[in-house]
């Protein structure tokens, strides 16, 4: 998906920060292969939507004897950012990210939308704020892994938890992927 998007993306980075663009690319690409990280969604009884996730990356790399931690997750800890996206002064959506890491893994559009996702995900512009839309477009978009998706709507029921294979999920009997929501 939007693949020469990301090229340029990545492109601009390394030129504009002057970084190699061979480890930039190999630093997106290392969370394709090895990642542990998983979210949930969940319904209160008063139909309050919670949607957390954890980022388990840089485990079994090398293990930090003073702290009793692995020591690659303790170097990306403070590469974490919040970042806003912000139209005329107000923020219209959020998202958490390893600071020079291109793609989106952690994404709310406030009162509408969140999405988490545990391998690699492009947002597809407008589509992103809709629940439906996206619940949609993470079925049947291509992806460059095997991914599962976590994605909260702004209304009671609208959970969904979706484990996909790379190619799309136009026939589920075929493919290895499941689709589990509230509804
Ligand atoms: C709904 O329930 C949760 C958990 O008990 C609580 O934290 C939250 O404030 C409640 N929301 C509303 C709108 O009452
Ligand atoms: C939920 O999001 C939709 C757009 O997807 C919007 O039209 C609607 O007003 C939102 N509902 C609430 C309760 O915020």
């Amino acid at each position: 998906m939007q693949s020469t998007a990301i090229c340029d993306k990545t492109k601009g980075i390394a030129t504009a920060a002057d970084i190699p663009l061979g480890k930039l690319v190999l630093f997106n690409v290392f969370y394709e292969i090895f990642t542990l990280c998983t979210s949930i969604i969940a319904e209160a009884p008063n139909g309050t939507l919670y949607h957390a996730r954890n980022l388990d990356f840089g485990l079994f790399i090398g293990w930090d004897t003073d702290n009793d931690k692995w020591a690659l997750t303790e170097k990306l800890r403070p590469l974490i950012i919040n970042v806003d996206y912000q139209s005329g002064g107000k923020t219209v959506a959020r998202a958490v990210y390893f600071t020079g890491y291109i793609d989106v893994l952690t994404g709310v559009k406030p009162v509408m939308l969140t999405l988490s996702m545990n391998e690699r995900f492009q947002l597809d512009g407008e589509q992103f704020f809709i629940y439906k839309a996206a619940r949609n477009s993470i079925m049947t978009e291509e992806l460059l892994a095997p991914s599962y998706f976590i994605l909260g709507g702004n209304s009671s029921g609208q959970g969904c938890v979706i484990t996909r294979p790379r190619e799309t999920m136009d026939n589920l009997e075929e493919s290895s992927g499941t689709v589990q929501c509230f509804l």
